[in-house]
């Protein structure tokens, strides 16, 4: 016998070795499907890894043993995907909706470049696919990785998955295929394959997918690979990550190379030499949607020529070249039944409205959006009226139509006086929290003078529905992003009489508070030894996450993922951060400058940092929370560059490139752009005509240059 309790191998014929294989193999396809599908582990974790080993042994002896399954089978996927850090960021689209949208974006364009009307920019049009975006890393023609587009800096590894997908192309074949190359495109399912896959899981007792997108990205994000090979996903190459040496001058011209090199290209992408030519194309693909046989959401118009998507950049986490022009939304009609209020973790009180089901799009809807109370009443604190055509308020009962656009969550449009019943009455929208009791109010804006549009909850922390929607944000994806802490569990934990979690920093001591208490989370209701080391485990190895994750994760108001990021990269760490918005309490202080200044954080952000560290029991929380956990630093961007982490302004007329442009080159070359001169300003960058910026850069002793001055300073970078 092995250690693990086999026979030696060398005492196998190739019949007992062929049939132990089988064995193994269905024992650990069932403890596979059990754990992963059902949440049921069937086999204590040594004992899988020791089958595991066996299986893996006896096809080392017996190579002919080896099949695709047991591949599968053999290679049990970890517990949640590795992550794959995007070389190169996997970014969003702007939206247009009208045509006088996509007409304003062409404008931005030419102005952004210096461009004149009679100049001709060449634009690609092409269907926005609805499905999810994958990025594909080919090393000599061979893939070696695939991931998920993720929080667009950091995606799944879903190498295994991609590798079974037959419309990604495990090598590429051709004679100008580059050494390395991104390939970034979108994973869908046809309208077809997806009724089959919903017929399936019907069949199974499985419950259905609300949509083809959906089902996509269920079939894409398995830990089992077996399960997304049974899918039929399809794949069309639109764009690209790292290109070290692009096959062609134009986005036409790449996504050509792209077909040769063997991937499926959308046959509906043209090129478009004006604004009319780009809505015409619109109106085709418009008109085709529905015999398309997979779901689009729109069309994507791109700059053609490569060199000037390089001089346009990006802004936020969209490129200034591209930009989806939306198809309408959809429209239902179906019965409110009831208007329910949730508190979210800012104790905003929203009001939901609760509907007979009925499908917009393709989707059930059950639950819409209200927005507020004015809203409901349909009109403003001032009178004015909310809603275009019949100014009614919404009642419980009413008959009303209901809009779905996109990823958006779907919302009540109008209502039908007509058929409102006779006993319906106004709704009556309630001034005390529904989770606390506390008093409810519409804060006065000061800058506005205005009421604010959202009721709110007084009761702060002491609002349970607050504090967990906290805890419940604070793990979430994009925050924390910790793996077996979802929703239920946070629920579950606020309320446990052994393992309290009311903060984060009680997240971090669970694992120590379990050790000391006689009653062990394992021997709970809905937990096991297994799933405890596991969610363990996940908490351990969040400990030091990403600055910008944890400065979103705190939920400060005002502060979603682009300012966090936004603050991470300005201040660098944590106590940085801390402090200088600390200091900046002092209205003049160069903090307080600093902190105005950073370009894209504006004064509404200014003030809810503020506030929120002016807060005793924040300042407690976070001193308590970071004894657990340590942020890291974002990794510098480009710190090669002689300006990198400099804070530059411009000021003055510039002749080489457009204000806009300036702005981004310095970006991509590491530094900050402020719009003020301050203490804190590294370079003034002056044309002709620059004014008080001069003296006030002569009174903090800022060094001036002019544009030549800048272009010799970034030389050779200005490009990159
Ligand atoms: S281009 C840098 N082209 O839309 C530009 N995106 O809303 C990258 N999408 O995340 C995107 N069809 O998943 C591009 N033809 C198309 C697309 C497309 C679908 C998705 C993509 C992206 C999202 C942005």
């Amino acid at each position: 016998m092995t250690d693990d309790g086999f026979p030696p191998l060398d005492q196998l014929t190739p019949r007992k070795a062929k049939l132990e294989h089988k064995a193994l193999a269905a024992e650990i396809a069932a403890a596979d499907l059990a754990y992963f599908q059902e949440d049921r582990p069937i086999l204590e974790d040594a004992v899988y890894d020791a089958r595991k080993r066996r299986l893996l042994a006896l096809e080392e002896a017996f190579p002919a043993l080896r099949s695709a399954a047991s591949v599968q089978v053999g290679a049990r996927p970890a517990a949640r995907f590795a992550k794959i850090r995007h070389r190169v960021p996997m970014l969003s689209l702007g939206n247009a909706f009208a045509d006088e949208d996509v007409g304003d974006f062409v404008q931005r364009v030419r102005s952004f470049l210096g461009r004149k009307a009679q100049d001709e920019i060449v634009f690609t049009a092409e269907p926005k696919i609805d499905g999810l975006s994958l990025s594909l890393r080919y090393e000599n023609g061979q893939l070696v990785s695939a991931a998920t587009r993720g929080d667009g800096e950091e995606g799944e590894d879903v190498t295994q998955n991609a590798r079974t997908v037959a419309e990604i192309p495990q090598a590429l074949s051709g004679e100008d295929v580059p050494e390395v190359i991104e390939v970034r495109g979108e994973i869908y399912l046809g309208h077809r394959d997806f009724a089959e896959i919903n017929t399936r899981q019907r069949e199974k007792g499985l419950a259905e997918f609300a949509n083809p997108r959906n089902a996509a990205a269920g079939s894409l994000r398995q830990l089992d690979a077996s399960i997304t090979a049974s899918r039929p996903l399809r794949f069309f190459a639109y764009a690209w990550g790292e290109m070290p040496v692009p096959p062609a001058a134009t986005q036409f011209g790449v996504v050509e190379a792209f077909r040769r090199w063997g991937f499926r290209t959308n046959t509906l992408m043209v090129r478009c030499a004006d604004l009319a030519e780009m809505l015409a194309h619109y109106r085709l693909i418009e008109s085709q949607r529905a015999s398309l046989g997979y779901d689009i959401d729109g069309v994507v118009y791109k700059v053609d020529e490569l060199a000037l998507q390089l001089r346009l950049g990006f802004v936020a986490r969209a490129p200034r070249w591209a930009i989806a022009h939306k198809f309408p939304a959809e429209l239902a009609t179906t019965v409110l039944e009831k208007i329910e209020i949730q508190v979210g973790r800012t104790g905003a009180l929203s009001p939901v409205a609760r509907l007979r089901p009925v499908t917009v799009g393709g989707v059930v809807v059950t639950n819409a959006t209200l927005h507020n109370e004015d809203y409901i009443r349909g009109f403003d604190s001032k009178g004015e009226r909310i809603r275009s055509g019949e100014p009614p308020d919404i009642r419980e009962g009413d008959t009303v139509t209901v809009k779905r656009a996109g990823d958006v969550i779907p919302r009540v449009e109008a209502v039908d006086l007509a058929r409102r019943p006779a006993d319906a009455k106004p709704y009556l929208f309630p001034t005390a929290c529904p989770a606390c009791g506390s008093h409810a109010t519409r804060e006065l804006n000061p800058r506005t003078g205005k009421e604010d549009a959202v009721r709110r909850c007084t009761g702060g922390l002491i609002c349970p529905a607050q504090a967990v929607e906290r805890l419940k944000h604070f793990v979430s994806r994009d925050a924390l992003d910790i793996d077996g802490l979802g929703d239920r569990q946070i629920e579950f934990f606020h309320t446990d009489p052994e393992l309290p979690v009311k903060e984060p920093a009680d997240i971090f001591t669970l694992a120590r508070r379990d050790a000391a208490n006689l009653k062990k989370l394992k021997d709970k209701d809905g937990f096991g030894a297994q799933s405890v080391a596991k969610l363990f485990a996940a908490i351990d190895d969040r400990r030091a996450p990403p600055l910008n994750r944890f400065i979103f994760g705190l939920g400060i108001r005002h502060i979603g993922e682009t300012n966090a990021r936004l603050l991470a990269r300005h201040y660098g760490s944590f106590a940085q951060l801390r402090q200088a918005v600390m200091a900046a309490e002092q209205p003049g202080s160069p903090e307080r400058q600093e902190l105005d200044a950073i370009d894209g954080v504006g004064p509404t952000v200014v003030e809810a940092l503020l506030e929120f560290f002016a807060e005793a029991h924040n300042q407690e929380m976070l001193d308590r929370l970071l004894a657990e956990v340590t942020p890291q630093p974002l990794e510098a961007v480009a710190s090669t560059s002689p300006v990198a982490g400099k804070i530059v302004v411009f000021t003055g007329a510039l002749e080489q490139m457009t204000r806009d442009e300036a702005k981004a080159m310095a970006e991509r070359l590491g530094a900050k752009v402020a719009g003020s001169v301050s203490s804190k300003t590294d370079l003034l960058v002056a044309g002709p005509g620059a004014g008080s910026k001069l003296k006030d850069a002569a009174r903090h002793g800022v060094e001036v240059i002019d544009e030549a001055g800048w272009f010799t300073l970034v030389g050779g970078q200005a490009a990159g």
